[in-house]
């Protein structure tokens, strides 16, 4: 038997690798074995096979059926893919080094940019209240547009601060048991003027008796202020409707409208970082797309989900999901 085996032109396998290999298919645990090796050419050059051996009984003598396959082509591929593992890895560390780089130029940048609209704010808001001087008609409406762009400037500045500090993990969050209406409360009060200036009724049917939600109400009133405000903002007539409910071991909160809608390809990308459907809205609408992905951030951190559904053309519905303060003590304090 030992005369069939190749082990003479095998340099990798020794008898003792072979006979075990073999004692498989003569104890009749497996009908073939399988095993990688390497054989040597004629003219001494080595190359890797990978052998099926079987053992063909019935015929008389049980014979050997060996089929030895060249592998060179395999390996060198497999090593190839090995080592655009390596690179890929290589280059993903790069990236995520960029990253944290670009999060903390982000950062810095927006602090060193808050400075500066801080005086810019302080002397148009004391010009435009006439502290430094009686403003004709002209100089009033003048200031009045530095300061609402000194405000768009600062809302711009703290969400690209707000993005940077987040995902680099240093936001911090404080958690306490919270009522869900008051969030909601909040927040309506905070854009019911906005909502009034442009014809439309804010329909607040939030319950406030519903069952404590874990959670940071500052954070909270800022996703609820960011969809309220989309609501109103692309809600041309109509109104906005906020409901919110006990749905088994989570708050379920609504915020609709009866606004332009969004079309279905852009719903799935509406929370990624500066995302404003097509360029259409960027110029008729302004913002900078960080809201929503804010807010997702947000809801992330309680835990929660968020969500939309629209028709488009007949309104939108933003579904934000929170899980109830459970009795037992949280694991998000
Ligand atoms: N209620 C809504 N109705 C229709 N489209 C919406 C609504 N809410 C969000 N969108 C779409 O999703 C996009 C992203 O919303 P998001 O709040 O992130 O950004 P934004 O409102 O454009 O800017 P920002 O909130 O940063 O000022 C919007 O530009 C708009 O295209
Ligand atoms: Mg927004």
């Amino acid at each position: 038997m030992h005369s069939m085996t190749p082990l003479g032109v095998k340099p990798k396998l020794n008898e003792e690798g072979f006979n075990k290999r073999i004692s498989l298919l003569l104890d009749h645990e497996e009908e073939i074995v399988e095993f990688q090796t390497v054989y040597r050419r004629a003219d001494g050059s080595l190359y890797p096979v990978e052998v099926h051996l079987q053992l063909i009984k019935d015929v008389g003598e049980p014979v050997f059926l060996a089929i030895a396959i060249d592998i060179t082509d395999r390996k060198a591929a497999e090593e190839k893919l090995t080592k655009y593992a390596e690179e890929l890895k290589e280059a993903n560390e790069k990236l995520k080094s960029l990253d944290r780089m670009k999060n903390e130029f982000l950062s810095n940048v927006s602090h060193e940019l808050k400075t500066p609209l801080v005086s810019i704010e302080g002397y148009s808001e004391a010009i435009r209240g006439e502290m430094l001087g009686v403003l004709n008609d002209k100089q009033k409406k003048a200031m009045d547009t530095v300061i609402r762009n000194a405000d768009r400037l600062e809302r711009l500045i703290n969400s690209i601060l707000y993005v940077s500090i987040e995902e680099s993990g240093n936001m911090k969050y404080y958690f306490k048991p919270i009522q869900i209406a008051d969030v909601i409360n909040h927040s309506v009060l905070d854009m019911i003027s906005q909502a009034e200036s442009r014809g439309l009724n804010i329909n607040n049917e939030v319950p406030d008796n519903l069952p404590l939600i874990q959670g940071d109400d500052g954070k909270l009133i800022q996703v609820m202020d960011n969809l309220i405000g989309n609501a109103i903002k692309f809600t041309p007539s109509g109104e906005i409707t906020i409901t919110a409910r006990e749905d088994g071991s989570n708050l379920h909160a609504e915020v609709s409208d009866t606004g332009v809608g969004i079309p279905s390809e852009y719903i799935d990308n509406l929370f990624d970082r500066f995302y404003q459907g097509d360029g259409s809205t960027k110029r008729k609408y302004g913002g900078t797309g960080l809201g929503l992905h804010i807010s997702k951030l947000i809801v992330e951190a309680h835990n929660g989900k968020i969500w939309a559904k629209s028709e488009e053309g007949v309104g939108a519905t933003i579904h934000v999901t929170l899980p109830k303060k459970s009795q037992k003590p949280s694991n998000i304090n």
